[in-house]
């Protein structure tokens, strides 16, 4: 198995400003199912804490009072860890699974557009988060959930597909 391979899957968790702490996701990591659950279960919480500070922030808005700067760097941050975490899975985790579980084919196609999907909705959200201060709350909340739904959805059927492939590998990889 390649270096880069086990690296791509260590440091996606490391992106933005917080790693996964111990005791999120499945406890011990001793393979690359454990390790994914671990990642997918920081990025779910870092997405509802984005979520409470959006309501949060919106829910006290006074006109003129400009973005909250903790909503937008932990927005920022979340697209920034989400769009390492996608691109280390296109760039060297789904390739590596489609070579050796060719029967797991479809699924990655699949996979694979729905991060497209949901780098297109974050686009969108990055485009608001430049002028918040006059964003309309509404159409970033509708973006925030529309995020909320794809992700969570992709990460479900990212599980559900990928989870006893990559529970055949042990992680972290022997030395
Ligand atoms: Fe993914
Ligand atoms: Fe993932």
């Amino acid at each position: 198995m390649s270096e880069s391979f086990h690296q791509a899957i260590s440091e996606e968790s490391r992106a933005g400003e917080e790693s996964p702490a111990a005791g999120d996701g499945p406890g011990e990591v001793a393979n690359l199912a454990d390790k994914l659950l671990e990642v997918h279960t920081w990025l779910r919480a870092q997405l509802q804490q984005v979520r409470a500070e959006a309501d949060a922030y919106f829910t006290g808005r006074e006109p003129g009072v400009p973005l909250g700067l903790q909503l937008r760097q932990h927005c920022l941050a979340f697209c920034q860890a989400l769009e390492f975490h996608h691109t280390g899975e296109d760039g060297q985790v789904f390739p590596f699974l489609a070579d050796r579980h060719p029967h797991l084919r479809g699924a990655l196609d699949r996979l694979s557009e729905e991060h497209r999907t949901v780098e297109g909705v974050q686009r969108e959200l990055v485009a608001l988060l430049a002028d918040l201060g006059t964003a309309d709350p509404g159409r970033f909340r509708a973006e925030l959930d529309r995020l909320s739904a794809e992700l969570t959805a992709h990460l479900d059927y990212e599980e559900e597909s990928l989870l006893p492939a990559l529970a055949g590998i042990p992680f972290p990889p022997a030395p």
